[in-house]
């Protein structure tokens, strides 16, 4: 099995010292980076778009892998074409997703797509072989710090399964409530990419002292 990757989510970071923050997760040895855009309308909260993205690409060399929380995400991604390395968008808010995962790669981005904890594997069905990645909400999306919703872990193993029955390369990406208590598990159940806010943004030790103890987690 491929290592397992950590994409350290900076929405719980310090924003008053972003870059550092950013680079303090680069070298304490994450694979990614994971941006969380919310509108205040698929989600109330509001956080970030493209400008700062842009600014962010210029301090790091980590892959950028982008979640998009916001209605009509088609709308948004030409925005941040050439930025990002994925792009994320949720099924609940494209209703023409085989279009919009097109377009994603037509920008020449990996295209995802994200399911929230209430919408069921069938939901993604007839894009599973359209996508780079599926991202198990394992939490209500919105903010960071809140506790994985464990039946979520049993989404993961039937993804995986209807992943492999379509031998397709897909990854899993688990966002939400990620700690060395579960990482294990995330991973067991067929993750292969890890999203953690504030299990590496938030009180604890240091940025790299965290992933470390993530890392740990995963033999
Ligand atoms: C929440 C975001 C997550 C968030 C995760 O809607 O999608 O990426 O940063 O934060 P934690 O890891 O603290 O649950
Ligand atoms: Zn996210």
């Amino acid at each position: 099995m491929n290592r397992v990757r950590l994409a350290p989510s900076i929405l719980t970071a310090d924003f008053g010292h972003l870059a550092d923050e950013v680079r303090a997760a680069e070298a304490g040895g994450a694979d990614l980076l994971h941006l969380d855009v919310m509108d205040g309308r698929f989600v109330p909260n509001i956080t970030f778009g493209h400008g700062l993205v842009e600014a962010l690409r210029k301090v790091t060399s980590l892959p950028f892998d982008l979640h998009l929380m916001v209605v009509e995400p088609e709308r948004q991604i030409p925005m941040f074409a050439g930025l990002v390395q994925t792009m994320n968008v949720h099924i609940e808010a494209s209703p023409h997703i085989n279009r919009t995962l097109s377009e994603i790669r037509r920008l020449g981005a990996r295209c995802g797509v994200c399911i929230n904890p209430g919408t069921p594997i069938a939901a993604i069905e007839e894009s599973l072989s359209d996508v780079d990645q599926v991202t198990v909400m394992t939490i209500n999306p919105g903010w960071g710090g809140q506790a994985m919703i464990p039946a979520q872990l049993e989404k993961v193993r039937r993804l995986r399964a209807a992943l492999d029955a379509l031998v397709s390369n897909a990854e899993i990406m688990i966002d939400g409530g990620v700690k060395t208590s579960n990482a294990a598990q995330c991973a067991a159940a067929g993750a292969s990419i890890l999203v953690c806010g504030s299990s590496v943004y938030g009180p604890g030790g240091s940025v790299a002292e965290n992933l470390a103890g993530l890392r740990a987690t995963l033999g």
